[in-house]
């Protein structure tokens, strides 16, 4: 096994069309990494450079101490496990595990004991003399990880490799997936568009938009401190809300911010941890609030009372939440580019979302059951205001640190 490190890669395409851009980024021996962005951002060019099958316009790739850009693919001594398993139909399921090492001429019992244990390991023991096309998708896809397993490789590299199977056996293979990768403890590279699956396997998750890396880091992290808009609008479901808001220099009476014509003190908590926000007084800033530090005033008032009006215009009952949306009285809608990207992806899995940044005039909060919030019927709406996210209107990178 080995890590893996990219120093400043990136591919440009013969035709012209750069996919990928000055990515660096180094992955530890036995990690998993996911890398997780929109359709056509370039995570599956990343993963092809890694995998050899694409050349690398600049910058480096190491897999252990080996610098690889040269290195064909069959000699970079990692398994690649696609979207569409790739399984040879006329081959029994055996054989299709075995056909790298047969390839390899790894000898006869050698290569039955390592196929049986993969077998074994997956649940496949009982289908090895089956053909693929006898078998479920779910099978399908284990056999294409037990000939990535049997070769016993450096590196896994895994594209998608869940998006054609159907949301109940995705979930069950996306927790045999984790499961096994644990197990192995060999370094994987994940490539997926799905949030949900990079937040429940990466060890980190590496955010990629049109090409570029936007920030890496264990999954918690990047809910809890997004590095700016695009991240902190594509992960979470239903995405954060973004308001325009003012804050302001109270001196002793410490910082007020001034949102949706409410105008709250900022906790000194939250300002002494983003000492970025002094450079900000008395200018328009974006303020994120993600769906559940919102509340229903009525049945729980907020700890420093801080609230805002807002009328429901829809009420979705989900059992365990109460997903509602409320319009709010703002100066006027946010507006980023970062939010006609994330837009175009809510199209694909979160597209019983309201995308971030459709309508910024509308946001989602996430109530408790017991609320009796109702379509029309204007209401208070508590904030927790310690876990507020900031953002710089014009870079839309997030205000934190000391500028
Ligand atoms: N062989 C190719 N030639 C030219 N452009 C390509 C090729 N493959 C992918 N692209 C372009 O590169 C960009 C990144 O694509 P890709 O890596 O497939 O993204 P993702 O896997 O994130 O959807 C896209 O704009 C895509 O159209
Ligand atoms: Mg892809």
């Amino acid at each position: 096994m080995a890590g893996i490190v990219l120093s400043g890669v990136g591919k440009v395409y013969d035709d012209g069309t750069r996919a990928v851009t000055d990515l660096s980024m180094s992955i530890d021996d036995g990690e998993f990494v996911v890398f997780v962005g929109p359709s056509g951002c370039g995570k599956t060019t990343a993963l092809r450079m890694i995998a050899g099958l694409e050349s690398i316009t600049e910058g480096e790739i190491r897999i252990g101490s080996r610098i690889v850009n040269n290195v064909p693919a069959r000699d970079r001594d990692v398994a690649m496990v696609f979207q569409s398993y790739a399984l040879y139909p006329h081959l029994s399921v055996r054989d299709n595990i075995g056909f790298g090492l047969a390839l390899r001429k790894v000898p006869k019992d050698e290569l039955t004991r390592k196929v049986e244990a993969a077998a074994a390991m997956l649940g496949l023991s009982d289908y090895l003399d089956r053909k693929p096309r006898s078998l479920s998708g779910g099978q399908r896809q284990r056999v294409a990880m037990g000939r990535a397993i049997v070769r016993n490789p450096q590196a896994f590299l895994m594209d998608e490799p869940l998006s054609n199977l159907d949301a109940k056996l995705r979930v069950q293979m996306r927790a045999e997936i984790g499961r096994l990768q644990r197990d192995l403890a060999v370094t994987t590279v994940y490539v997926t568009h799905d949030q949900t699956e990079a937040m429940t396997l990466g060890h980190r998750v590496a955010v990629i938009k049109k090409g570029e890396l936007q920030q890496m880091a264990p999954p918690q992290e990047l809910y809890d401190r997004p590095t700016n808009l695009f991240v902190a609008g594509f992960i979470g479901s239903p995405a954060m809300n973004f308001l325009p808001a003012t804050v302001t220099n109270g001196g002793a009476d410490g910082y007020r911010l001034t949102i949706a014509s409410e105008e709250w003190r900022l906790p000194a908590s939250a300002v002494a941890a983003r000492p970025g926000l002094a450079a900000w007084a008395g200018q328009e800033l974006i303020v994120g609030i993600r769906p559940e530090d919102l509340g229903d005033a009525g049945m729980a008032p907020a700890a420093d009372g801080h609230t805002i009006s807002a009328t429901p215009d829809l009420v979705e009952p989900l059992g365990s939440d109460l997903m509602v949306y409320l319009a709010v009285d703002v100066p006027h809608r946010v507006e980023h580019e970062d939010f006609a990207e994330l837009a175009r992806d809510a199209g694909g899995d979160i597209g019983d979302d309201t995308p971030a940044g459709s309508d910024r005039s509308t946001i989602i909060a996430r109530f408790s059951p017991r609320s009796s919030a109702a379509v029309g019927v204007p209401m208070r709406v508590s904030v927790d205001t310690e876990h507020l996210h900031f953002f710089d209107p014009h870079s839309g990178a997030a205000i934190a640190g000391a500028v």
